[in-house]
């Protein structure tokens, strides 16, 4: 999506780099309401598809999730726990406090979890302990942004904010751990098989370093998808209303990564140039030649980006230096198309540093900043969807078109079948209008037990449906 195309849908999610998102661009209109009131009431049980809503349990699984995600004291509750983690936020890997208020807070539902993965991260269970096993996923670091919002419960560490949402993700997925377990509490106090209520196991994921450091990576090397077959999560929007619920099918979410080459030719004396090797000479081609690779491979109706953005060497008028580094980024929608440019790229400044007697490697920091394209399969957004509009509402669920924003989510989303959705939390009364990675950014809290029932209600629905 070049420069020139205006109408892009931009969220707060963790972007390669923050000084890539304009600043308040506003998408569209269709504004919901009813964000946060009239549920309840009776479902609509014929919604669901081909599986239907089975209904195991006694009464209404919609009616009664979103009671209890609406408690007063359970609202409550979630709101303290969001504002702790705003008051004290921790950059990536370095989720210590909040890993130790989510492991009190499960120990005090009785909730079994493991610990450590990827350093600070938290997995939990709650079922039968057996298959099914469905995952959630919250992420919990904080970004190097002075908050700039003047309210009670503002970052009381100055340089980090919570600008990304990633506190109130966590306070949903323990919102959701809480009805998730009462209603396995109730299973065991339940003598008649049939009102099973959770038909496998819901692990929550609560993720390190999504902005920085691919946990979701180190996560899944510490087995945290050990035996799980889908998985979802979701990121606050300031795009839509309080609430509402966006997500496609495909891809969401483009692959971002970066490069780094350092171009090695030999020293000598510019004006002798015969006993030098000029990188600077194979760097400039180079460059010339990354930007072919777009032009002239790519499919035109599937958008991808090269861009080189540092180069440098040299700085003696009269010496043709050693070496030249340049690097830039490069990013992409479809999964193929995002690793044929990292191949291609590491293939062009090899080969042409090569065509100028220059030696080159290439650096795709693929351990901190390297992020697949985020891509939704079909049948896991169809369950986002219906559980959405099932629960909330089809005037509060929306198609959203992709965006070129990133999410270490794609980890997951290579391994197995998972979406990825967006919750709304604009509320122009408050001023929730601004972009993820702004120092302006708020959330409207309003959206904690609407993130807590449709977590609660994707994970238990998915285990009805599969168990
Ligand atoms: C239930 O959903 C079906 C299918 O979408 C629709 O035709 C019907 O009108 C709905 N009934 C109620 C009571 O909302
Ligand atoms: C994306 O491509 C990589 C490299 O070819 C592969 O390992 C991965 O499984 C692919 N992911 C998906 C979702 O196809
Ligand atoms: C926005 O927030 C205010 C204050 O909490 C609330 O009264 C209002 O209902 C909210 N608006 C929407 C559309 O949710």
């Amino acid at each position: 999506m070049g420069g020139g195309v205006v109408a892009l849908l931009w969220v707060s999610v963790a972007l390669c780099s923050a000084s890539d998102f304009p600043k308040n661009v506003i998408f569209g209109g269709a504004c919901m309401d009813g964000c946060g009131h009239g549920f309840g009431g009776g479902g609509n049980r014929s919604i669901g598809g081909k599986g239907g809503w089975r209904e195991e349990g006694k009464g209404d699984w919609k009616a009664e999730i979103l009671g209890m995600a609406r408690r007063l004291e359970t609202v409550e509750w979630m709101t303290t726990v969001r504002r702790r983690i705003h008051q004290h936020p921790e950059l990536a890997y370095e989720e210590v406090e909040t890993n130790r208020l989510i492991r009190s807070e499960l120990d005090a539902m009785g909730v079994d979890y493991r610990f450590p993965f990827a350093g600070t991260g938290v997995v939990a269970s709650i079922g039968t302990g057996g298959p099914p096993f469905v995952a959630l996923r919250a992420d919990m670091d904080a970004l190097p942004i002075q908050e700039a919002v003047e309210w009670k419960y503002r970052s009381k560490v100055p340089g980090k904010m919570h600008a990304c949402g990633h506190d109130a993700h966590v306070a949903m997925l323990l919102g959701a751990a809480k009805i998730l377990k009462t209603r396995e509490r109730r299973l065991k106090n339940d003598a008649i098989a049939k009102y099973i209520w959770l038909r496998g196991t819901v692990k929550l994921l609560f993720q390190p370093a999504e902005e920085a450091g691919i946990g979701a990576k180190r996560m899944i090397e510490d087995g945290a998808l050990e035996d799980v077959e889908a998985i979802f999560a979701t990121h606050v929007s300031h795009e839509r209303a309080t609430s509402v619920i966006g997500s496609r099918t495909g891809p969401l979410l483009a692959g971002c990564g970066f490069f780094k080459a350092l171009i090695k030719g030999r020293e000598g004396h510019a004006g002798n140039p015969h006993h030098s090797v000029d990188p600077i000479l194979a760097a400039s081609a180079t460059v010339i030649s990354l930007q072919n690779i777009v032009s002239r491979e790519a499919n035109p109706l599937d958008s991808q980006v090269v861009s080189v953005a540092s180069f440098n060497s040299g700085n003696n008028l009269d010496l043709i230096p050693d070496s030249a580094t340049l690097g830039g980024t490069f990013r992409a929608f479809s999964n193929t198309s995002f690793y044929q440019l990292r191949h291609r790229i590491e293939q062009v400044i090899l080969e042409q540093s090569n065509v100028y007697r220059c030696t080159a490697s290439v650096d795709f920091f693929e351990k901190e900043r390297f992020y697949p394209p985020t891509v939704n399969d079909h049948s896991m957004y169809e369950h986002v969807k219906n559980t959405a509009i099932h629960l909330l509402g089809s005037q509060n669920f929306m198609v959203v078109p992709p965006m070129m924003g990133a999410e270490d989510f794609s980890f997951y989303s290579e391994v197995i079948p998972s979406a990825f959705f967006y919750i709304g939390v604009r509320n122009e009364t408050l001023g929730s209008i601004h972009t993820g990675h702004s120092p302006y950014f708020m959330i409207d809290e309003d959206v904690l037990p609407t993130g807590a029932a449709v977590h609660a209600a994707i994970a238990e629905r998915y285990l009805s449906e599969h168990g």
